[in-house]
């Protein structure tokens, strides 16, 4: 058999529905419960044979997206390469449609996508507990970004449970002008809560029972982003996009994870289409995109 020319994988980004974080812990992370829901913005990472590991973006934030080696992408071909003693000697090809720093995990996605698409290519079969390891190795995020659907993420995150959804959910995110640094927004809730006795982070069971029975109410009354007050501190102005898509109709807002993309829950599709209209419109963020939920976790896509 002959290696394939290139294995494309598809990633897709993620809102947290429920953020509760901890107290840092003394390794300078924090516990979390967080409830990952993938959602319909993807990313396509493609892995070709080459001669040394290089890395090329394409998308309208493509010139925001490093290509060294500090680029998620190239560090999971790197980790994978190194388990299988073989030279990470490929070329990754982002095509980037979720929002870079946002806070929908697209840097993850892109770790993740390579990371399978590496492991086709070069015919490895990895077992799946090895791909998750070297995802949390990658980072907090990476490992949903594989499994998608629906999950709780405790420890930094990395230690996952699926959890059953049981309809679909629409949503409209609002993209910020610039991103926002995930450890400083970490580090303005630690400054936030100095002093504080910050509880044990816990999953919801009423926002848990709300996605397990598809019930878009239940939930829009649930979310909850324990970040969102460092997001806010950092970025004021996120204040105003918050209310502008509630003001037209979106059922529930949220910072998205550490931000700066807001998240905005929906009853519908039509929904969805005036709400990001009215949020494009309302001069409170860069661009507005609609999505639904859950999706799946990173796919090979068929040659
Ligand atoms: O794991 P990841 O590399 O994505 O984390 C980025 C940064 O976010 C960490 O360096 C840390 O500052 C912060 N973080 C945290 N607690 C977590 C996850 C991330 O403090 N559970």
């Amino acid at each position: 058999m002959t290696a394939p020319a290139g294995v494309t994988v598809r990633v897709p980004a993620k809102v947290n529905v429920q953020l509760a974080v901890g107290a840092a812990r003394p390794d300078g992370f924090h516990d979390l419960a967080n409830v990952f829901l993938a959602v319909s913005l993807y990313d396509e990472v493609t892995a070709t044979p080459a001669d040394e590991l290089t890395i090329t973006c394409e998308g309208p934030d493509a010139d925001k997206v490093p290509l060294d080696r500090t680029n998620l992408a190239a560090r999971a071909a790197e980790l994978l390469a190194a388990r299988h003693g073989i030279s990470p000697d490929v070329h990754l090809h982002i095509a980037k449609d979720i929002p870079v720093a946002g806070g929908m995990a697209g840097g993850s996605a892109d770790g993740a996508g390579a990371l399978l698409a590496c492991d086709a290519l070069w015919g490895l079969d990895t077992p799946r507990d090895v791909l998750l390891e070297i995802c949390a190795e990658l980072g907090s995020d990476v490992p949903f970004s594989l499994v998608g659907g629906a999950a709780l993420g405790i420890g930094r995150g990395e230690r996952l449970t699926a959890l059953p959804v049981g309809g679909a959910f629409h949503w409209v995110f609002a993209v910020a002008d610039g991103g926002l640094s995930t450890p400083a927004v970490y580090g303005e809730f630690d400054r936030l809560t100095e002093g504080v006795d910050v509880p044990e982070p816990t999953a919801s069971p009423v926002l848990l029972e709300a996605l397990r029975t598809g019930d878009t109410n239940a939930l829009a009354g649930a979310l909850a982003n324990d970040l969102q007050a460092a997001a806010l501190s950092l970025r004021p102005s996120l204040a105003a996009t918050l209310t502008a898509g509630t003001e037209a109709g979106a059922l529930a807002a949220l910072v998205s994870g550490s931000g700066p993309t807001t998240a905005f829950l929906v009853k519908d599709a039509e929904a969805a289409e005036s709400v990001a209209t009215a949020l494009t419109a309302s001069g409170t963020c860069r661009t507005a995109r609609v999505a639904t939920s859950p999706a799946p976790g990173a796919t090979v896509l068929p040659a």
